[in-house]
């Protein structure tokens, strides 16, 4: 059973482990920069104010992260090895719930337009797309 629920420092090592497991294009997909992740960023993400992280663990596992920010703008990843399960549009309902929460008008996701999947749960969930050569940017109300 899949279970998403809110990141706390206890999920340090769970956290780094997700990202270490990824490859170079899906840390590009996720943060938008071409590098590994340091524990100190990860800290970071567990502890800055200016977003809320959900994780999705299967079995006591990690399987997948996604961060809501202030400004509604929000981002996910899932393990490789747990891909097209639906988890990935789990974690994105769950954000849209959050987001209706804190009362955020609109949420947003920026990515690439060879990233199929995520546009996949964009028009799955109901965003509407703008397409460009260079992005994709996805916006709905929540
Ligand atoms: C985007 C991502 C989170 C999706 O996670 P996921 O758990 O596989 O997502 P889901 O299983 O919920 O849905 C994926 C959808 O994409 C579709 N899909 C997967 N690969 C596809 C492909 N190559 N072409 C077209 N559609 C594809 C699936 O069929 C599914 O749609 P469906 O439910 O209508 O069948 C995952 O691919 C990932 O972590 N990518 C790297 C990081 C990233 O891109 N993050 C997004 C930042 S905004």
């Amino acid at each position: 059973m899949l279970e998403i629920r809110r990141a706390s420092m206890d999920d340090l090592t769970h956290l780094m482990d997700l990202y270490s497991s990824l490859t170079d294009e899906d840390l590009y997909m996720r943060f938008f920069v071409y590098h590994k992740v340091s524990e100190e960023e990860v800290r970071r993400i567990l502890t800055q104010e200016d977003h809320i992280t959900i994780l999705a663990c299967r079995d006591g596992k990690v399987v997948g992260e996604g961060s809501l920010y202030d400004n509604g703008e929000f981002s996910l990843v899932v393990r490789r090895e747990h891909r097209r399960l639906g988890i990935g549009t789990r974690i994105v309902s769950s954000l849209i719930s959050l987001a209706k929460e804190k009362g955020l008008p609109r949420v947003i996701f920026y990515t690439l337009p060879n990233n199929y999947p995520m546009i996949a749960i964009g028009r799955k969930l109901g965003f509407s797309l703008k397409f460009d050569d260079e992005e994709v940017v996805g916006s709905r109300a929540p």
